[in-house]
């Protein structure tokens, strides 16, 4: 295969070309893939057509996979696709309606976070549906340094149940999270800033999803900062938008991108997406 990458933004995401992922990667071309995603935290690969097992077989180049809370998500005959769908099968919906609907960075509730998100489009609006993506170790470089210094020392805690709650009143009756599923994933805490563990780079780990608050400071401080950091980060020129194409596979890094996908279409406009997880690393 001859790769080529192409930056698509000067802060986030990177586009790569000549790469078949129904075939298997040589080492040299997936460290190419890799090296890129870890760098710009966005990668997309277009005009993909994958199988649920060469995509899960893709994914595992990357790390251990994990698996959503909400297992009834799941693809059933390939449990670590996560379904993310607005479509409704004799009356049921296909997969999560709704997911993501403002800006997180995937699995923070949990101790151990995630790495990639790789998500293949089967289905999308023509128009809407886009999701955006922000790179929050541009956004930290771009803080004073004593701002910075101050937030290394900090650490916040993330909350499944607070980000669900964002989204539950919009939910149809079928889909709302149990609470099974809170149970199962307590609050955690994380450092504020977080070291990328391949590049070094450091960037914001708190985001206005699923943060609930910052453990050192007074509640009232904490929300100031959390929305001071979320307007920050969420900056034009820290974003990628990225207008989905059916066949688009793109790999997000958590790491060092948070992301929100835009509630902008009809019910109607038929969605249909699906996403695997690898699993991340401890935060400290
Ligand atoms: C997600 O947060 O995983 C959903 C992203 C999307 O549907 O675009």
């Amino acid at each position: 295969m001859n790769v080529s990458v192409k930056p698509l933004t000067p802060h986030i995401a990177v586009e790569a070309r000549g790469v078949d992922l129904s075939k298997a990667l040589g080492d040299n071309v997936f460290k190419t893939l890799y090296d890129a995603f870890a760098k710009h935290s966005i990668l997309l690969i277009r005009d993909q057509k994958l199988t649920p097992e060469q995509h899960v077989a893709f994914a595992e180049r990357f790390g251990e996979l994990d698996r959503h809370v909400l297992t009834e998500n799941s693809l059933p005959e390939q449990p670590e696709i996560f379904v993310v769908s607005n479509i409704k099968e004799k009356g049921k919906f296909i997969g999560r309606a709704k997911a993501g609907w403002f800006w997180h960075s995937d699995f923070s509730y949990q101790e151990i976070p995630a790495q990639a998100s790789i998500m293949h489009t089967l289905e999308c609006p023509d128009v809407g549906g886009d999701t955006m993506f922000a790179s929050a170790g541009a956004a930290f470089d771009a803080l004073s340094p004593t701002l910075q210094r101050f937030l290394e020392k900090l650490t916040a805690i993330h909350d499944f149940q607070l980000g669900s709650s964002r989204v539950q009143n919009k939910l149809n009756k079928q889909q709302l999270i149990k609470k099974k599923h809170f149970d199962d994933r307590p609050p955690v805490s994380h450092p504020v800033v977080r070291i990328h563990p391949d590049t070094g780079r450091k960037t914001l780990f708190v985001d206005p999803g699923y943060t609930d608050y910052i453990e050192q400071l007074t509640r009232e401080e904490s929300d100031n900062m959390i929305n001071y950091l979320a307007r920050h980060v969420t900056q034009p020129e820290f974003v990628y938008r990225h207008h989905w194409e059916p066949g688009d596979v793109l790999c997000w890094d958590n790491r060092g991108a948070w992301h929100c996908a835009i509630g902008d279409y009809s019910d109607d406009d038929r969605r249909l997406m699906h996403r695997v997880t690898v699993k991340g690393t401890a935060t400290s």
